[in-house]
């Protein structure tokens, strides 16, 4: 029997822009997928998936040259198809359990690197910033190819992620927009600009803890992300109450489509009674970062 775990994740900032080369900035969550590889007469999984979940799996036990005789068991809290990093969890969970069970030890980018293998079966052209959050704690500053830099916090961010209860399919997504680019070149390249220029800044705000700054970059961050198409009017309802109830500033986190929006409070006070303000029909998860 071996054991791997991976975390859910939050894109803060540059979601869908950072599959085409502009900085991202994200962190990985507290909570946790883990998994139990043990060996069986042929691949079963604990929980009902679809084909591309054992389709991930084979791909990442056969990069460890292993077979996929194995009963795998999955354990966590994190919503499929959320935009809360399932996905990349698992496969860097996986990764690890299956480096474990050849008594391998690898560090996170080792792990990052076999996860990214899961990663490109569940999503085609994935930029790599899911399964980076998932294999290590903490923020980081993130480009496709590259190493990621971590940002270290002036004070932790409070905030709340709440879920539309709609699932968004990262693939469908990430190939609409790569059609807009297409479609409307200069359109795109315009907005790529302006989203690197506010990751530059965003980064200095959460290292000196402007939080004001960064709660409206949030806003314009969410701005664009509805220009690309990926908003639904469940996510922009959730926005715009969060607005209302007092957070400093709220967007989509992740591929959007469904899935979850994130929403910057003050403090841990103000993210608990904006979580009580959030319709019930919506799933919230209260989370600090850094
Ligand atoms: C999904 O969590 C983030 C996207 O930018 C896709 C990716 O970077 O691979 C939408």
């Amino acid at each position: 029997m071996s054991k791997g775990t991976g975390f859910a994740k939050t894109i803060l900032f540059g979601e869908h822009f950072v599959v085409h080369g502009t900085h991202a900035i994200g962190a990985s969550l507290s909570t946790e997928l883990n998994v139990t590889l043990s060996p069986a007469e042929e691949l079963r999984l604990s929980i009902p998936t679809g084909k591309i979940v054992l389709e991930a799996t084979r791909k990442i036990l056969d990069s460890f040259g292993l077979h996929d005789n194995y009963y795998v068991e999955i354990e966590t809290q994190i919503p499929s198809g959320a935009g809360m990093g399932w996905s990349a969890a698992y496969s860097v969970a996986l990764a690890r359990a299956a480096a474990n069970a050849q008594n391998l030890f690898l560090d996170w980018r080792r792990i990052a690197e076999y996860a990214y293998i899961g990663e490109k079966v569940f999503h085609g052209n994935p930029s790599g910033i899911d399964n980076t959050l998932s294999s290590r704690r903490g923020a980081i500053l993130f480009r496709k190819g590259e190493d990621p830099i971590p940002i270290e916090l002036k004070n932790p961010l409070n905030i709340v992620i709440v879920h539309t209860r709609k699932m968004g399919i990262t693939k469908e997504l990430v190939e609409g927009v790569a059609k807009l680019r297409k479609a409307r070149p200069d359109f795109f390249l315009d907005l790529m600009k302006k989203e690197e220029a506010l990751i530059v800044e965003a980064k200095k705000c959460l290292e000196k803890g402007n939080l004001l700054r960064i709660g409206e970059l949030m806003d314009i961050n969410q701005g664009y992300l509805v220009q690309l198409g990926v908003s639904t009017p469940e996510l922009e309802e959730v926005v715009s109450v969060a607005r209302k109830n007092g957070a400093l500033g709220a967007k989509i986190t992740g591929a959007g489509g469904g899935g979850c929006a994130i929403a910057l409070t003050k403090g841990k006070k103000e993210a608990k009674s904006l979580a009580e303000d959030i319709d019930k029909k919506y799933l919230v998860f209260e989370a600090q970062i850094g």
